[in-house]
């Protein structure tokens, strides 16, 4: 009889310390960590059909995301780490993170406001980029899962936090639908006028994150403009027609079909890093932004905002010397990301829609990737 207690409370107790196995065999444990007296960790979603996301609350990162192909193999379409620490130390700051305050960049990282003057990290020189030097990729929000499928993370930031004034209340919420979507919720309030662009950095490749580059991806973008850039890749003001150019997106093509065309335009973005103005129907809300479509897998993902733009960026910047997830290399364009957003450098850009935020008033902005097979 002891024996078999004995027995019983051995079994029990191993079987409590094993690790939940996650379908992108990443390890939750390899996210626990304790950083300025806030716990780090990883949160799985899932849903009905099998498809599995992972996210950490350092930075509002999504991690992995398992989605299947035309045969239902699944793979983990984004870039990223399987460690924590990895997240922390890379070159590439910015893999499948929460953006802030102002996703994109800020002209010589300053900006008038009511009059007054405000200056920014130049953390992209001569720029202010993504939220500054400690941004909110950087910053470990506080996290309650909801369910399966759900996580809500929130963050105060202080009035003057990296130099933005105002003392902001944001949240989000990450959903895993059974509609295979991944919807984005953003939602913030201020405690004085501020100007806030919040949006999600995930690096997609639908062969598979680290399975070569995203040149045969078939991309379309629901945007007859773009905002051309100066060479510090500063909208010069102008919204653009793409037509007969390397930017017209309107007709399905495939992303490496122009993008070694000498323009100025692609010489400045190193390819495209370039923001899109969404069409958009009078009162149409949340619109559809774009699509991408990989011909080998099959995997299709629909893109919806209800922001009036989308910065499309082919990784450009990679080169080969993040080693990421299941130690596989990020080469040169092997990723493209869909940032929905308000135009870069807005502030100081009166005639583009405006991105001030008011005391009394909701920030609510909406991005939902929605994942299927052709
Ligand atoms: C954005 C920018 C790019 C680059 C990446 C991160 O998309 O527009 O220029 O900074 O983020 O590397």
């Amino acid at each position: 009889m002891r024996i078999f207690t004995l027995i019983l409370l051995v079994t029990l107790t191993l079987g409590s310390c094993k690790e939940r196995i996650l379908k992108s065999a990443i390890l939750p444990s390899d996210f626990h960590q304790t950083i300025g007296g806030k716990q780090a960790k990883l949160f799985t979603l899932t849903n009905k059909n099998g498809i599995e996301m992972s996210v950490t609350n350092y930075g509002g990162r999504i991690v992995s995301l398992m989605v299947p192909d035309r045969s239902g193999r699944l793979e983990d379409i984004v870039l990223g780490y399987d460690k924590l620490d990895d997240y922390i130390n890379s070159n590439e700051q910015y893999f499948g993170a929460a953006i802030g305050r102002y996703g994109n960049r800020i002209a010589k990282g300053s900006f008038k406001l009511d009059n007054l003057q405000y200056n920014l990290a130049i953390n992209n020189p001569p720029n202010s980029l993504h939220g500054g030097a400690k941004g909110f990729s950087s910053k470990i929000w506080d996290a309650t899962q909801n369910g399966e499928n759900e996580l809500e993370l929130t963050l105060v930031s202080p009035d003057m936090e990296e130099g933005y004034p105002g003392e902001l209340k944001v949240m989000i919420i990450y959903r895993l639908t059974d509609k295979n979507e991944v919807a984005i919720f953003y939602s913030a309030s201020t405690s004085k006028s501020t100007v806030l662009n919040l949006t999600n950095h995930s690096y997609f490749n639908l062969h598979g994150a680290g399975n070569g580059d995203i040149l045969d991806h078939i991309l379309w973008l629901n945007a007859n403009k773009y905002t051309p850039v100066d060479a510090n890749l500063i909208p010069t003001g102008n919204l653009d027609p793409v037509t007969g150019t390397p930017f017209d997106f309107t007709t399905p093509i495939a992303v490496g079909a122009r993008i070694n065309d000498n323009t100025e335009q692609l010489n400045f973005g190193k390819g495209y890093d370039h923001n899109f103005v969404l069409n958009k129907k009078e009162d149409e809300k949340v619109s559809m932004a774009a699509s991408v479509y990989d011909p080998i897998s099959g995997r299709f993902m629909e893109v919806f905002t209800n922001e009036p733009g989308i910065q499309f960026y082919c990784g450009n910047f990679l080169k080969g010397k993040e080693v990421g997830k299941k130690h596989k290399q990020y080469n040169f364009r092997s990723a493209l990301c869909l940032e929905t957003q308000h135009f870069p450098d807005s502030p100081n850009h009166s005639e583009f829609p405006s991105v001030v935020l008011k005391p009394g008033e909701i920030y609510s902005s909406a991005c939902l990737y929605r994942f299927s097979v052709k």
